[in-house]
């Protein structure tokens, strides 16, 4: 088959060949971009800017006889990288190679174990970037990207598909965990150094979902209502930063629509913001089957249709005949791809070793892992444990430890290290009666309950009752009890407020239960969080002695929690999103996830072509935005509701010392440099995040109590070292985006800058002045809504 397709092929660029009067075909890297273009055929062109299909699930979709004819031949592309999520067609006869493009955020997602073949193809599966972001430290984010950038290298992959970016408007997003804050500059930053660490191995990234992304339910049907200034200020910013810092070679259009249009389709975001605004230079490809009309895609700027589907190839060629699409667009976005795919190791020649040092790159996760884990509470010093300690692990999740979660987020790992596991591999003695109850209850749960649905995440088997003997005998036995609480969720839908986002009363009950017997053995308890997203924790947090946030925390999630246990690291995460007191706390909780506008299933590409479309079959609905900027500590800050714990929370088993801060000069010039010195004060080494918010004047524009405008995290300090650090800070960081004048302005007025350990434990003030408004930077207009929206107003009360 793919011989006579290339006979074909051959015959038609023979024909060409003729036609251009015996001029050579020119073959990409040899000759200009533009000439290899003007040698495509439109049926070339027409299924190169669209992918070749998808190859599971998905009828009809390669059916030869729907193909035009003079299309390029599948081949094997498809099969280059076996579980890969898309490639792009291979045009040999102009030295074009397939570009192969798999997931995603926490490591590079391909079928590990294939036919015929004795090898394996595990993936290191890093910390989720929740955790990531935890950090707040953007040089382990880079060595975190340079292992899996590595992998998808050395496993023959162009494109790894991530980092995902999108801002954490509601913690019942089903993705949440695939992101990384509720804060722009947060996002921004570590996605920028994510990309730039993948791209250091000679791979390309996709950021996505561009943009405002934030809800699964009805995600290709769904029309996000959202102000200009929201859009720029919170949504748009991260991405911003990312394009500007890492130039990523792509960025992936998301399936929503944003103020009626696609996102795919949408001039405004594709074109105006990110090409015009920002300077992007390399390739729009669309999410999976996203959007509805590829001609409208094509001429907003969408490059590259993935995974692809005939129809859409068809439909190109078809509007260029009928003069409904410009050509000259078409030849546009085929070179953007292009200028990207000369980048790629395919086209270099790299020839894959299909042999990364996973041992390495577990390393790696497992330092990351560490670092961001963060310390909720710990009452008189409950951790670390001591070593020999002997532990009582309850909690489902103790043995079966969430490494990450589902959906295209989710990695093959080669294996995982339970919290049990974790424990034992670190010294400490687990409680066997424990164990072996935990482990028997969770096979018959599993024998017993639903079979888990491919990308779904398995059932959340309900906590056991441990009966009061056990418990009492239990904690006569052990010197310490840890209580796992564990989460999982994924693409395709959000999770619920009960029994989700709220514990479920098994799980109060065993907190309770467990706290109880070891307390009145003057013992001590602890809870870890093995989450993606963020949970309650008011109603339980007094119970226990101690709470650590683990998250899901990859491959090496059990080792990593017990060197954070066992004090082997002292841990230094910090909440890059806020754990509101309950859900109705959260600004955008009345407008989650959206309203139904139309009940009959939407039209869309996914539907058509998507064998797996049972649970992804949207409906028309609309989301508004009603909280506006005010999200997160923007909210929670300038409306005087507290959380339980606040953004860039987090405890450490030393404590630091914030000197004076001092300003470069009272008045703003330019720049300012503001600096401090942070020591440690405590017994342990230790790393500390600092901080800068600012307050800014709020003449003209409603604005919010303070916004994040720098951070740093020290060095690993010990006990007495002292570290300066410096914070420089631009007009762009004063300034606040003006829809009506379509740019970012610094106000003339007051600026408080604020340096805290977190949003509320602010240990230095300073403040200086701006003469006059500044213009920092004039943008493109558009992204307008169509209709007014309630936006939240300071003054204008809590919603
Ligand atoms: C997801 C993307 C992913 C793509 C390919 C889509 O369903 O939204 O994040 O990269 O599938 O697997």
């Amino acid at each position: 088959m793919r011989l006579i397709n290339r006979l074909i092929l051959g015959a038609v660029g023979l024909g060409l060949l003729v036609l251009n009067g015996c001029n050579k075909t020119p073959r990409l890297g040899k000759d200009p971009v533009k000439k290899v273009i003007a040698a495509m055929t439109l049926e070339e062109k027409a299924y190169f800017v669209t992918g070749t299909g998808r190859n599971m699930a998905a009828p009809g979709n390669l059916k030869k006889e729907d193909r035009s004819p003079g299309a390029p031949a599948v081949g094997q592309t498809q099969e280059l990288v076996p579980g890969a999520a898309g490639t792009t067609y291979e045009i040999p006869r102009l030295g074009i190679p397939a570009m192969v493009m798999a997931d995603g955020p926490a490591g590079l997602r391909i079928l590990p174990i294939r036919e015929n073949d004795r090898a394996t193809y595990y993936c290191t599966a890093f910390p989720v970037s929740t955790l990531i972001a935890s950090t707040w430290n953007p040089d382990l984010a880079y060595k975190v990207g340079q292992a899996m950038g590595n992998e998808v290298l050395e496993y023959g992959v162009d494109v790894l598909l991530g980092p995902a970016m999108n801002i954490h408007r509601n913690p019942l997003c089903g993705r949440d965990f695939e992101y990384y804050s509720e804060d722009p500059l947060v996002t921004g930053t570590i996605a920028a150094s994510v990309v730039n660490g993948i791209e250091s191995q000679g791979v390309g990234t996709s950021t996505k979902h561009f943009a405002a992304n934030n809800t699964e339910t009805n995600r290709n049907a769904l029309d996000t209502i959202v102000s200009e200034r929201a859009l720029r200020e919170i949504y748009l910013e991260g991405f911003r930063i990312a394009v500007e810092e890492s130039k990523p070679w792509t960025v992936m259009s998301s399936y929503n629509l944003i103020n009626g249009v696609p996102a795919s389709e949408n001039y405004d975001l594709l074109t105006k913001v990110l090409c015009d605004d920002w300077g992007f230079k390399g390739l729009v490809m669309s999410d999976w089957f996203g959007g509805t009309d590829s001609v409208a895609q094509m001429s907003a700027g969408n490059d590259l249709l993935m995974p692809g589907t005939v129809a859409q190839a068809n439909a190109i060629i078809k509007a260029v005949r009928e003069r409904r699409l410009d050509e000259a667009i078409l030849n546009r976005n085929i070179e953007r791809i292009l200028n990207v795919l000369v980048q790629t190791p395919r086209f270099k020649g790299h020839k894959p070793t299909n042999k990364p040092d996973l041992t390495a790159h577990a390393a790696v996760a497992r330092a990351a892992a560490t670092e961001g884990m963060v310390l909720l509470k710990n009452s008189s010093g409950a951790l670390p444990l001591a070593a020999g300690t002997r532990v009582a692990a309850f909690g489902n999740t103790s043995y079966e430890t969430i490494t990450g979660g589902t959906g295209s987020g989710h990695v093959n790992e080669a294996y995982s290290i339970s919290l049990a596991e974790g424990l034992k591999n670190a010294g400490y003695s687990v409680n066997k009666e424990l164990r072996d109850s935990y482990e028997r209850y969770l096979r018959t749960a599993r024998q017993n309950g639903p079979k888990a649905r491919p990308y779904m995440p398995p059932q959340l088997i309900q906590e056991m009752t441990i009966a009061p003997a056990l418990a009492a005998r239990i904690a006569s036995e052990a010197d310490a009890a840890l209580i796992t609480i564990g989460r999982n969720s994924g693409e395709f839908f959000d999770r619920k407020v009960d029994g989700d986002f709220n514990l479920t009363q098994a799980e109060t009950d065993l907190i309770k239960a467990i706290s109880d017997a070891f307390h009145s053995r003057r013992k001590k308890a602890i809870v870890v969080l093995n989450i993606g997203g963020v949970i309650e924790t008011k109603s339980w947090k007094e119970l226990p002695d101690g709470i650590l946030l683990a998250w899901q925390a990859g491959q090496e999630s059990g080792n990593s929690i017990a060197d954070v246990i066992s004090g082997k690291v002292n841990p230094s995460g910090k909440l890059a999103s806020t754990f509101p007191a309950r859900y109705e706390d959260v600004p955008s909780s009345r407008n989650f996830p959206g309203v139904v506008i139309d009940a009959a299933p939407a039209k869309v590409e996914s539907v058509q072509a998507d064998g797996m479309s049972a649970f992804r079959n949207p409906k028309a609905s609309r989301i508004t935005y009603e909280e506006g900027i005010y999200i997160g500590y923007r909210y929670y800050e300038s409306f005087g509701v507290k959380p339980v714990y606040e953004f860039g929370y987090g405890l450490s088993y030393a404590s630091f010392d914030y000197g004076k801060l001092s300003l470069s000069s009272q008045n703003f010039t330019g720049e300012i440099t503001a600096t401090l010195d942070v020591k440690n004060t405590g017994k342990v080494a230790g790393k500390e995040t600092v901080q800068v918010y600012i307050t800014a004047p709020s003449r003209k524009l409603d604005k919010p109590a303070m916004e994040l405008k720098a951070f740093t995290k020290t060095r690993l300090l010990n006990p007495g070292e002292t570290q300066t650090l410096t914070f420089v800070l631009k007009p762009r960081q004063l300034s606040s985006f003006d829809p009506v004048a379509s740019s970012w302005i610094a106000e003339a007025g007051k600026y408080e800058v604020r340096v805290g350990a977190s949003s509320r434990d602010i240990r230095q003030t300073a403040s200086f002045s701006l003469d006059s408004d500044l213009m920092v930077k004039k943008e493109s207009v558009g992204l307008v809504p169509k209709t007014k929206i309630n936006e939240l107003k300071r003054g204008s009360g809590t919603i």
